[in-house]
């Protein structure tokens, strides 16, 4: 039988996972979209069969739904996950799980109670081939023992008028604060964060380095102005080698005496194959019960957004930041520990 759906928001990320339900994985039916904006919803809805809304909660509250996805703004995250654990519903909520930990704390208290895991979250670049084959190699003895691993994630321009370099280290950096973390297999003791100013007056890149329990440094540029394209880049430097990650390449243009190779304009094609097996990983967890073995709990919802508020006071205050997170609970440890 099929995983019967509902999505909060019909933005960008709301139209990409319908479709991706809807076309890509099989064993999903979109039955509900619900969007503040009902001309939104309805357009959304219309285009895969499914009934438009604008009342989350009502969407939550159904029982012909037995799984939501969740990409509203991030302030709405946090209060509609509690909603879904409150009725029993699985869901993919998309990232951060809240910028607040508090928050995240009472996410997991909530889903901890009831006993069973419900709740994933959409760092979907777990998922990507070029950071598992990252984090095999290291695994696997290739480069020896890690030192340093080093992000950047550049964006054309900030994606509102309101962003600010706060918003670089709480909505955009939490991909990067997550995906170390899982490559690596380690939690972060500080942080120092640095932005250098822009002569345009944007947001400027915001540069944090981490250090981790593990002993080793990362370090991560956020630079939602870069201006030439979605480009995201890393490398994880051992003591006998290094894994560099390869973007996905489908064309070179010869033209001019020159060889170009395009940028994407944003995220969506950069980690199309990433977002596909993260919502296949979905629609087999709320099937089976059982968390995907790379999916992104509650628990790491909770460690991004400790280290989102750190990186912001050690911005704001020019200072190291230690990184205070709770014991791992129980609850949260992978089965296969
Ligand atoms: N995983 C990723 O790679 C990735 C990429 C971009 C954005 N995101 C996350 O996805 C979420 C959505 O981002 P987006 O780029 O699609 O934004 P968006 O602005 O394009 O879409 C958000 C939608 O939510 C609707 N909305 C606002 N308040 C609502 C509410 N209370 N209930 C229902 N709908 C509401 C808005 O009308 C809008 O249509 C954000 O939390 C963002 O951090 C994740």
């Amino acid at each position: 039988m099929s995983v019967r759906i509902g999505i909060i928001g019909a933005g960008v990320m709301g139209a990409d996972h319908a479709k991706i339900f809807a076309e890509d994985v099989g064993g999903a039916e979109l039955r509900l979209i619900v969007d503040a904006d009902p001309a939104r919803a309805r357009a959304l809805a219309s285009r895969y069969g499914a009934v438009s809304g604008t009342d989350p909660e009502a969407l939550i509250a159904r029982s012909d739904i037995d799984a939501v996805l969740i990409a509203s703004p991030d302030f709405t995250h946090a209060p509609l996950v509690l909603a879904c654990l409150k009725a029993g519903k699985t869901v993919l909520c998309e990232k951060p799980l809240s910028p607040l930990s508090a928050e995240c704390l009472a996410v997991m208290a909530a889903e901890e109670a009831g006993g069973v895991q419900r709740v994933q979250l959409g760092f979907m670049r777990r998922f990507d081939q070029s950071y598992q084959e990252m984090r095999v190699a290291l695994r696997d003895g290739l480069i020896g023992r890690a030192v340093m691993m080093h992000n950047f994630h550049r964006n054309v321009e900030n994606p509102a008028a309101d962003f600010t370099a706060d918003m670089a280290i709480t909505n955009s950096a939490p991909h990067e604060f997550d995906v170390a973390r899982f490559v690596l297999g380690t939690d972060y003791l500080a942080v120092t964060a640095f932005s250098p100013r822009l002569e345009s007056g944007k947001v400027g890149p915001v540069v944090m380095v981490l250090e981790t329990s593990g002993g080793q440094v990362v370090t991560i540029e956020v630079n939602n102005n870069a201006a030439y394209g979605y480009d995201v880049r890393g490398e994880l430097v051992g003591e006998e080698g290094a894994v560099s990650l390869a973007s996905p390449l489908h064309s070179r243009i010869d033209r001019g005496l020159q060889q170009v190779t395009p940028y994407a304009a944003d995220w969506r094609p950069r980690f199309a194959g990433a977002y596909r097996r993260q919502n296949r990983a979905f629609v087999d967890f709320v099937r089976s019960g059982a968390f995907p073995a790379d999916g992104a709990s509650a628990w790491d919802g909770y460690a991004a957004s400790v280290i989102a508020e750190a990186g912001v006071t050690a911005l704001k205050e020019g200072r190291r930041v230690v990184v205070g997170m709770i014991p791992q609970p129980e609850f949260y440890r992978k089965r296969t520990d």
